[in-house]
């Protein structure tokens, strides 16, 4: 089935992915690519007549500076509407003949733009109307360049007293242009403005449901894989978990899993996971019971990244000793590798020229081994993000629980356990980190309805390689100490620790210090990230 799509030129912007985002929540299509594609890829990825818009995102870049960034003229000749968003609109502004000037100050935050000219992107979306009658809405600014000239045929759409032109639009050719960001959620009617551009200028079909696509991506699967046989390394994650549903609904006994139990796994994980995929989809899993071979090579590293590199390592020579009987099973040995890509992975690794991150851990991948396996790549959740990955999972019959369950690092505990790993911490670190987390399910915040643990982002329990004095009873203790995180975040670069209600806490740290023997202590971590991170290691 062909879809109706809205291409993503992305200049750069931190912000791109919640674009695209946001035209899927209107249930269109829309994909990513960078900025540089070339002219004859523009109208090759037209050609199909199922590309309804363009949209130009934002940049770090300014516009003037002869080296930057254009929109390949092919967009301007498609004759399909395009949006311009920032840097978007000043490119868009300066390659169709209008003015684009930097400014002295940069603006950067909230403002109230007022509508101009009732254009068809605007017309009667509004947060508040003035005294005089102007609607205004509600913005998320940010740039140092501004458009002080429109280009021929534009008029104004849009205007603050810092920026007289910050939305412009020519309507007989459906060229639109925005100087604030739609996306993100700090303006107001940012998804009401995306939908009026995809749904009704743009008039692409609303056709892009995860519930619809289940029988779209397994008539993919069977179609690529036909009757060979398919591996995939099930690590209880969402997407690997969602990916092997999927493609079990699509091939049964086709698919062979291997879970790979490096033994620093939450507590029952390994039960529960076999539980699911055995026990009520049917599935074939073979479960490598690892972790003696992991903790022995643990033993004596208290480096977090030396640690990440023998995980990951490890992780992958059993993965190969497993996949490596089942490829050569005769005739019917595997043929594919699946893996639980998600379109994040994908823009990332496609060149979006501004995303040079600095490594601050190394996460460990396991990119390269359908080479060394000689084995073809299957990447079923490839195009989705991953809140669509998780719809998808749900509409597979996955529990919602474990759809929804916050991210768990690939190296598990090992850099929940600060310093050396070893068995009796894992042991203790598993107890104390499943009563913090049923404890976050149990307690429902009364304003909102919902339950702490959905209302953070991640949540867990970090082991303190410490012994602290306490009193029990009449004796003296002198056990370990453990650290509660809990964090709330959009994108996991950034996150702030979560403000959990005092009787939460008091509750996990009385349930802890009572029910595990050996830990006595119980704190609550209170650094937001930056400048601390996320996991402790
Ligand atoms: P930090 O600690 O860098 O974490 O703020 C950001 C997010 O990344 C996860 N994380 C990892 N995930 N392998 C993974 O697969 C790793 O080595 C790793 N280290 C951090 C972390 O749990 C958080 O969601």
């Amino acid at each position: 089935m062909q879809h109706d799509k809205v291409l993503i030129l992305d200049f750069g912007s931190q912000v791109t992915q919640l674009i695209a985002r946001r035209v899927r929540d209107a249930h269109v299509l829309s994909e990513v690519h960078p900025c540089d594609v070339t002219d004859d890829w523009v109208r090759a990825y037209a050609a199909d007549g199922h590309l309804k818009g363009v949209i130009l995102s934002g940049s770090h870049a300014s516009v003037y500076e002869e080296t930057t960034d254009r929109c390949p003229q092919a967009v301007f000749d498609l004759g399909v509407p395009v949006l311009g968003i920032c840097y978007g609109m000043q490119t868009m502004a300066q390659q169709l003949g209008g003015k684009v000037e930097g400014g002295q100050t940069r603006e950067f935050g909230a403002a109230a733009v007022r509508a101009h000219g009732h254009t068809a992107l605007l017309k009667d979306i509004v947060d508040f109307t003035t005294p005089e009658g102007h609607g205004m809405l509600n913005v998320w600014m940010s740039h140092g360049d501004k458009v002080t000239e429109l280009p021929p045929g534009f008029k104004l759409m849009a205007s603050t007293d810092s920026c007289p032109i910050a939305g412009m639009a020519d309507e007989d050719r459906r060229y639109y242009a925005l100087q604030f960001h739609p996306e993100v959620t700090h303006t107001v009617q940012g998804q009401a403005i995306l939908d009026r551009f995809v749904l009704d200028i743009c008039a692409a079909r609303p056709d892009w449901v995860m519930h619809d696509h289940v029988a779209e991506a397994v008539a993919k699967i069977r179609e690529q894989v036909g009757d060979e046989e398919v591996i995939l390394g099930l690590s209880g994650g969402v997407d690997s978990s969602v990916a092997a549903a999927l493609i079990h609904r699509a091939i049964g006994d086709q698919l062979t899993c291997v879970f790979v139990d490096h033994g620093l796994l939450r507590l029952n994980e390994g039960d529960l996971v076999m539980e699911m995929f055995v026990g009520k989809l049917h599935a074939k899993v073979i479960r490598v019971d690892a972790s003696d071979l992991f903790l022995g090579k643990l033993a004596g590293v208290s480096d977090p990244e030396a640690k990440r590199k023998i995980i990951g390592g490890e992780f992958v020579t059993v993965f190969k000793q497993e996949a490596a009987k089942l490829t050569s099973a005769g005739a019917k040995g595997a043929k594919w590798l699946a893996q639980g890509t998600i379109y994040p992975d994908v823009i990332e690794s496609g060149g979006a020229k501004s995303k040079k991150a600095v490594t601050i851990k190394s996460h460990h991948n396991v990119g390269g081994l359908p080479e060394q396996l000689g084995l073809k790549l299957l990447e079923p959740l490839r195009d989705l993000f991953k809140d669509e990955v998780r719809e998808l999972g749900v509409a597979l019959g996955l529990p919602h629980a474990m759809v929804y369950r916050h991210p768990f690092p690939g190296p598990g505990l090992g850099v929940r356990i600060l310093g050396e790993v070893k068995k009796e911490y894992a042991e203790l670190l598993r107890r104390a980190d499943d009563i913090f987390i049923q404890e976050l399910r149990n307690f429902t915040d009364q304003s909102t309805g919902k339950s702490w643990y959905d209302l953070t982002s991640q949540a867990f329990t970090v082991f303190l390689p410490v012994k602290s004095v306490g009193v029990m009873g009449d004796g003296r203790t002198y056990e370990y100490v453990v650290a509660l995180r809990a964090v709330q975040t959009s994108d996991f670069m950034t996150a702030d620790w979560a403000e959990l209600p005092y009787a939460l806490l008091k509750k996990v740290s009385g349930r802890i210090i009572n029910e595990v023997r050996g830990i006595n202590r119980v704190t609550y971590d209170v650094s937001s990230k930056p400048p601390a991170t996320i996991e402790w290691e």
